[in-house]
């Protein structure tokens, strides 16, 4: 059993050593101004790549269900209306918190493989004229199907409809990988966890309110008290949380924040997609499809590649080649297998999973030419001589 290979999961993600040792620190005394000196900065730099001016950013010992727990307790009231769409296992797991927190959630069924129907959205909006609904819940980029939907287009129908609904944004496998617009989409709460764009173990839940959102916590009637963003604001005031935080974590998020600023988001997005438009290319030349139905929707973190053979797929990689590809969940289960792309990963990063995928296939006695989806992504990948080396042999 290698330890050696990245993994090709949808997160947790590959941690860079540098992240690892941020992680491993002495104790700090997590009351004082020392432990101020990574919490305020990861607070700075986490909003930055939420692209936004004022989002508070408040960050739980948790994972995203934390974060989606923490958006609907500080927002919503027992009885209150949500508008959701189910269209792959995490909405769908979030819709169950909705209902097992007593919230009536609107559920717009949706194909496996769809993005969220913002039309369909804007349509319900528009006919509830006494705005029983209270929030509409998204989630940005679906990790069981490699889908992404146009949170742009739903506040879009929002604003079209005149409803005063909050929105509530599941980014926990976009945020830090793919283009996540917090002010510019008008987002009342994002949710995101520790282990996919931002690189790290798991281990935190990371969400951002808005003033609109902050502002409903006064009314909200739902339980809550390890998730209290009120809590949790009074006590970064002084440096501190209202109990122990996981300080080697946020550590590392320091660091990964930094990182993905340094290299710059623009930068990030593109690394990711050139990565993503490789394995698109590779499926193709395998004669394969994706969950996702089209273009539009095919997200830049993960790509889930339909075959009968998908767990037997994830199974030979991981038992014959140590490697860590995704299994189907829920109603795609035994559909599929998915490629996770995001975070820190690298074009011959991505060229080794896409070989060892297509040996796995081939092992399994499926029509794949060994080679044939290497071959598409290098195309995809090779960027000619670079300038220096065009130089030299001038
Ligand atoms: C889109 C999405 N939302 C929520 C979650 C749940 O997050 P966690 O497993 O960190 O609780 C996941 C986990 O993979 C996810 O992909």
């Amino acid at each position: 059993m290698s330890f050696q290979n990245p993994v090709f999961i949808p997160g947790p993600t590959n941690i860079p050593e540098v992240i690892r040792k941020a992680c491993d620190m002495p104790t700090v005394d997590h009351r004082s101004p020392i432990f101020g000196r990574i919490l305020h900065p990861v607070r700075e730099n986490v909003r930055a790549v939420l692209k936004s001016e004022s989002a508070s950013v408040i960050v739980f010992p948790a994972t995203g269900t934390g974060g989606w727990e923490c958006a609907i307790t500080n927002t919503l009231s027992a009885g209150d209306k949500v508008l959701m769409a189910r269209n792959g296992m995490f909405s769908h797991k979030w819709i169950d918190m909705c209902r097992r927190f007593g919230l009536e959630v609107q559920v717009v069924e949706t194909p496996w493989g769809q993005g969220i129907p913002a039309d369909t959205f804007g349509a319900i909006l528009a006919e509830d004229k006494t705005h029983t609904i209270k929030a509409v819940l998204a989630t940005h980029n679906e990790t069981a199907t490699g889908v992404v939907s146009d949170i742009a287009a739903i506040r879009r129908a929002m604003d079209g409809a005149h409803h005063p609904a909050r929105l509530l944004v599941d980014g926990v496998s976009s945020i830090g990988s793919m283009d996540f617009r917090f002010d510019d989409w008008g987002v009342d709460v994002a949710v995101t966890g520790s282990q996919k764009g931002f690189m790290l173990p798991a281990g935190l839940a990371i969400v951002g309110f808005s003033e609109k959102a902050k502002a409903a916590g006064a009314t909200a009637g739902l339980p809550r008290c390890f998730f209290d963003i009120r809590d949790m604001e009074k006590g970064y005031q002084v440096n501190g949380y209202p109990y122990t935080p996981s300080v080697g974590l946020l550590n590392g998020l320091k660091m990964s924040s930094e990182m993905l600023l340094d290299e710059g988001l623009e930068n990030v997005f593109a690394r990711h997609r050139r990565i993503a438009t490789g394995v698109r290319a590779a499926v193709e030349a395998w004669g394969l499809k994706l969950c996702a139905e089209s273009a539009d929707v095919q997200s830049d973190t993960v790509s889930a590649v339909m075959t009968p053979l998908g767990t037997e797929v994830v199974g030979q990689a991981a038992s014959v080649y140590d490697m860590a590809f995704g299994v189907g969940l829920g109603e795609v289960a035994g559909k599929l297998f998915r490629i996770g792309h995001l975070g820190n990963l690298t074009d011959a990063m991505m060229l080794s999973g896409l070989a060892t995928a297509e040996m796995c296939m081939a092992d399994l006695g499926m029509d794949i030419t060994l080679g044939s989806g290497v071959a598409a992504a290098q195309k995809v990948y090779a960027r000619g001589r670079t300038e220096t080396a065009k130089k030299e042999a001038a």
